[in-house]
């Protein structure tokens, strides 16, 4: 049984949660997108926010994912516009997890992420997904949650 944290993050907060999620056990796979976002603007807020209103995909690099149904998945993915990020969007259409098993961790910049949790439960998920709000910025908190992740 192998543990895989597959995530997307455009500015780091997934990452730092990646690294915390690798003490645990979970083997870091991160999303990227062909096109990277960069340097973040309010304009790009307000384009990929859009973006993720529509549940767009973005376009992603290549994965090689083999995961076995015992494996135990997390995937992380920013919140956008309260919703998944859009190349979240693009891992959960090409590859299929176990709804059962398989968590979500969000990691919005504030506390809001009602509609992502409909779009999980939408998906079929049916793990309760955990929500650490800005990591980077609370790092004692998100290291007190994934602590209890195991
Ligand atoms: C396009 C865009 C839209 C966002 N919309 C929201 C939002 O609706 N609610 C929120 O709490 N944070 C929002 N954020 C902030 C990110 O979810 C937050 O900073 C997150 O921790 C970033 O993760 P990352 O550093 O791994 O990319 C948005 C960020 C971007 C880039």
């Amino acid at each position: 049984m192998n543990k895989y944290f597959i995530y997307f993050s455009a500015t780091g907060n997934g990452d730092f949660l990646a690294e915390l999620l690798k003490e645990a056990g979970y083997q870091p796979v991160k999303v990227e997108m062909v096109k990277p976002i960069g340097k973040m603007s309010f304009f790009k807020i307000v384009h990929y926010g859009g973006e993720a209103m529509f549940k767009k995909k973005a376009e992603i690099k290549e994965l090689l994912l083999d995961i076995k149904d015992e494996d135990k998945v997390i995937i992380g993915s920013p919140i956008w516009n309260d919703r998944l990020s859009t190349p979240i969007n693009t891992l959960l259409d090409k590859f299929s997890f176990n709804k059962e098993t398989t968590r979500f961790v969000l990691y919005p910049a504030g506390e809001k992420t009602k509609k992502s949790l409909k779009q999980i439960a939408k998906l079929g998920f049916t793990q309760i997904p955990v929500v650490i709000s800005y990591p980077l910025k609370k790092q004692e908190e998100a290291k007190e949650i994934i602590k209890k992740m195991k």
